[in-house]
């Protein structure tokens, strides 16, 4: 596929075919991603895929622990709680869009079903787990985002590449929020940071869903040239 069209077709997937995705075609995907430029090349990223029943081990402890995971997230990378101007008006227009026209707010029972569809990913039936060394990010100066920038130059790649080959992907902050089972249950040291789940499989093209395109804002408004 041609650059521009997996960057065109490529958007969050919402519901996948339970099709596991082969770990050959995982492992080709993270050898070029990892092609990503970092800080003079250290890659502080690393990865955990995990599948089958690790995956479901994981996903029935997140369930079981259920709660209102994203307000009290435990997810080992400070997540926003504060959303200023533009920011809120963004999401606003985002959950608009979500409730089709509907104008009731969301029950709790929705919101838990919700939640519930998070953590079981979707329906994906894999899950790349990004992992970053605690030192690294946490230094005594502050919070290291640099590590951050390279390691999300890579996850986009992992999406691109993932378009590419017919596969669909979502970003998951929701499927990080209890680290401690992900460490438990994959045998991760507490040493590394759990920093985000992506999700990864075949999308279920006839879900309503994934037919959802999420647009952005207009061009003038994110971008000034200057010494044109
Ligand atoms: C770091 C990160 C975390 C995200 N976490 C979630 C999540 O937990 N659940 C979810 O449904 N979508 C999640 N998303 C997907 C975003 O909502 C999505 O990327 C955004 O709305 C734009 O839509 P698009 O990806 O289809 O273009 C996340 C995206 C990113 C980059």
């Amino acid at each position: 596929m041609d650059l521009v069209q997996a960057i065109k077709e490529r958007k969050s997937i919402r519901a996948f075919k339970p099709d596991q995705v082969h770990r050959e075609t995982i492992k080709e995907i993270l050898e070029l991603a990892m092609r990503a430029p970092s800080w003079a090349n250290t890659q502080p990223w690393e990865f955990a895929v995990a599948t089958g029943e690790k995956l479901k081990t994981i996903q029935e402890a997140f369930i079981k622990r259920g709660g209102a995971a994203m307000q009290n997230s435990q997810s080992e990378v400070p997540r926003p709680y504060e959303f200023p101007e533009p920011y809120i008006t963004r999401i606003h227009k985002m959950q608009a869009r979500e409730m089709r026209g509907r104008t009731t707010e969301m029950k709790p029972e929705e919101m838990e079903e919700r939640m519930i569809i998070n953590f079981r990913n979707y329906g994906a039936g894999t899950c790349i787990y990004l992992l970053m060394s605690k030192n690294y990010f946490f230094q005594e100066k502050g919070v290291n985002c640099w590590g951050m920038y390279d390691s999300g130059a890579a996850v986009q790649n992992i999406m691109l590449l993932a378009a590419d080959r017919g596969l669909g992907t979502i970003a998951q902050a929701m499927a990080v929020v209890y680290p401690d089972i992900i460490h438990e249950v994959l045998e991760i040291s507490s040493d590394k940071l759990i920093a985000l789940c992506i999700a990864i499989g075949y999308p279920d093209w006839d879900n309503e869903i994934n037919k959802d395109f999420r647009d952005r804002e207009p061009f003038d408004t994110l971008v000034k040239f200057y010494g044109y």
